[in-house]
């Protein structure tokens, strides 16, 4: 079985793409994701993530990042953490005015989820046993919502859901603006540039990681303020910027779009992935090194 067989013939995966609604990158995106991530973990990190994986991960952290949308609909309480939404076309993001859900309830948003795991998470050095959260779902939660927050309609418009209600062709075929970013730009990409295996897709981000963007590392590291182990706002207000920029430019409901759309749109979800994947490794090494540290998320 190739790599990556395990999601290509899933049946998951059709179950997940004929789901409407806000689910985050598709299985592809968080598989990239965290496979970059691995690359850049710590001997501690590795070793800690080993311990908290779930059985059915055969060790590698990449083959459950989507767990948290498979169990979407069985954990209710959960389907909020995946996004936030911003007031229309004000193209930026603000803590106590959007971490909300539909309901209101403050605080139910992704970037709310991901103190929250990270918080859980720097309980592992009191032992796991000790901690009266479930790391391995904390670690699951946190590595698919580092993803999540870094798609760019992931912080959209509150009156389209992030893109979800904007219908749009992808070349002939019928879908919405959301899911074009969550699956259709890198299942495209996949299909006409890595000869169908997503696996060389990833390579060539994890080459452009160590090559071209070496002088700009800037735009890779964890927080502007590198004291925090993790900054989901700023990742938020990075992707809000992007989705006014680039996703929601030139995409009005009834659009076509193909290879004008495509090729200038694909770079930006590569960095998202690349950036999101360096990131991920680094917060994880934060969480697990076993240097003293505040315990500031
Ligand atoms: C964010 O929103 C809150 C509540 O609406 C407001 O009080 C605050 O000034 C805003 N912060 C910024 C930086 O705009
Ligand atoms: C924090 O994690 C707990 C345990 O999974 C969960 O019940 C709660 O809803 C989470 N809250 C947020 C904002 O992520
Ligand atoms: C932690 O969560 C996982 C995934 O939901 C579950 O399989 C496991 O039994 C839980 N562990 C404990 C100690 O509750
Ligand atoms: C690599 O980086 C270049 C320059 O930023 C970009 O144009 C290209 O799309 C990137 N390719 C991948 C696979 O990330
Ligand atoms: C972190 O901050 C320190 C001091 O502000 C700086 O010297 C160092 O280069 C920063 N590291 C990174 C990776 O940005
Ligand atoms: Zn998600």
């Amino acid at each position: 079985m190739g790599l990556f067989g395990l999601w290509w013939n899933g049946s998951a995966v059709g179950f997940l793409l004929l789901v409407p609604g806000i689910l985050g990158w598709g299985k592809e995106g968080h598989y990239a994701v965290c496979k970059i991530a691995e690359g850049f973990l710590s001997e501690d990190a590795l070793a800690a993530v080993k311990e908290l994986l779930p059985e059915s991960a055969g060790g590698e952290l990449a083959a459950v990042c989507s767990w948290p949308d498979e169990i979407r609909f069985h954990y209710h309480w959960s389907s909020a953490l995946h996004y936030v939404d911003t007031p229309d076309f004000l193209c930026n993001y603000n803590y106590s005015r959007d971490c909300h859900d539909s309901a209101g309830h403050k605080g139910r948003c992704v970037t709310a989820a991901i103190y929250n795991y990270t918080m859980q998470l720097l309980t592992y050095q009191d032992s796991i046993s000790k901690s009266k959260y479930n790391l391995t779902e904390a670690l699951l939660f946190l590595s698919h919502f580092i993803g999540d927050v870094h798609q760019p309609l992931h912080v959209g418009f509150t009156g389209d859901l992030g893109g979800n209600t904007i219908i749009v062709r992808w070349y002939r075929r019928k879908t919405n603006l959301h899911h074009v970013w969550d699956n259709m730009i890198i299942e495209s990409a996949v299909k006409t540039m890595y000869s169908e295996d997503l696996g060389l897709m990833i390579e060539a981000i994890q080459r452009n990681i160590t090559d071209a963007w070496f002088n700009d590392m800037s735009s890779l590291q964890i927080c502007t303020n590198n004291r925090t182990t993790v900054c989901p706002n700023e990742y938020a207000s990075e992707s809000i910027r992007l989705a006014c920029k680039f996703a929601y430019r030139n995409a009005t409901p009834g659009s076509t779009l193909n290879d004008d759309y495509f090729l200038s749109r694909l770079p930006v979800v590569e960095k998202r992935l690349a950036q999101s994947g360096v990131r991920l490794a680094a917060t994880l090494n934060h969480i697990f090194s076993s240097e003293p540290k505040i315990a500031e998320a």
